[in-house]
């Protein structure tokens, strides 16, 4: 597939998270045009706040191994704290949880079986590459957040657009004084997610996993915009 062959509304609708990659690495011509597609990213006032840490190879091994360990050891060093609270959030990611690990066929009562899906994480589900997304603290930090989800997501749609399957990864983001030490990276910048990509194991069922998304009504309230969305 090449860029040209699809359009940006099949991307956005195709785009899906894979979490089995083939360790094959990617063209670094490809990579670089991912990059310089995600560096378009729109910022509050064109801070461009992301900075990009790119792994591969040996040191993409180092990272796993490190990660693995520190995820055996439980140690966890989280720069931002995550929490569902209760209700409807707490809910979705329960759905969401039935859905990854079904895809993966494990069952909900094997928690053995969870525990190692959540381990693959550690080692980015087998993908050749990470790009370890940090930012500087900016005040509290939410408007710079924000920036680099931009950022992330222009990474992703690159991705799709030209044949290659990502996934984002707060797991990674758990363990960023690992992160930060394996990568000679200073305290003062902080790690939000990874991205993990390459080609799919288009042979394995959980990178057909479409998860569903709520109705545009649960998200979205109209104002004086008549025809969008059914009166409530
Ligand atoms: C910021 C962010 C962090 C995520 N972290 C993880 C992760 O650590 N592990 C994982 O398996 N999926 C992770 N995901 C993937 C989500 O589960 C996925 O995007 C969501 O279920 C919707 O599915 P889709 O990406 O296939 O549309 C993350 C997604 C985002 C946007």
């Amino acid at each position: 597939m090449t860029p040209t062959t699809v359009t940006a509304l099949d991307v956005l609708r195709t785009r899906s998270s894979a979490r089995r990659f083939l360790p094959t690495p990617l063209p670094a011509d490809d990579i670089r045009a991912v990059l310089e597609d995600a560096q378009r990213a729109p910022s509050n006032s064109n801070t461009q706040p992301w900075v990009v840490h790119l792994v591969s190879g040996a040191t993409r091994d180092t990272l796993a191994e490190r990660l693995s360990a520190a995820f055996d050891g439980g140690e966890t060093t989280p720069d931002f704290t995550g929490d569902y609270g209760g209700g409807r959030y707490l809910r979705r990611s329960h759905d969401h949880s039935a859905a990854v690990y079904g895809s993966m066929g494990i069952e909900r009562s094997d928690h053995h079986g969870r525990q190692r899906a959540v381990r693959r994480n550690l080692d980015f589900y087998g993908a050749p590459h990470t790009a370890l997304l940090f930012m500087p603290m900016l005040g509290d930090g939410v408007r710079a957040a924000g920036d680099v989800g931009m950022y992330a997501q222009n990474f992703l749609l690159s991705l799709t657009a030209r044949g290659y399957r990502g996934i984002p990864q707060t797991m990674i983001g758990h363990y960023a004084d690992t992160v930060r030490d394996v990568l000679d990276i200073p305290a003062d910048l902080k790690l939000l997610f990874a991205i993990s990509f390459g080609r799919a194991d288009e042979t394995e069922p959980t990178n057909d996993l479409v998860m569903d998304r709520v109705p545009l009504h649960e998200s979205v309230t109209v104002h004086d915009t008549p025809g969008v969305l059914p009166a409530p």
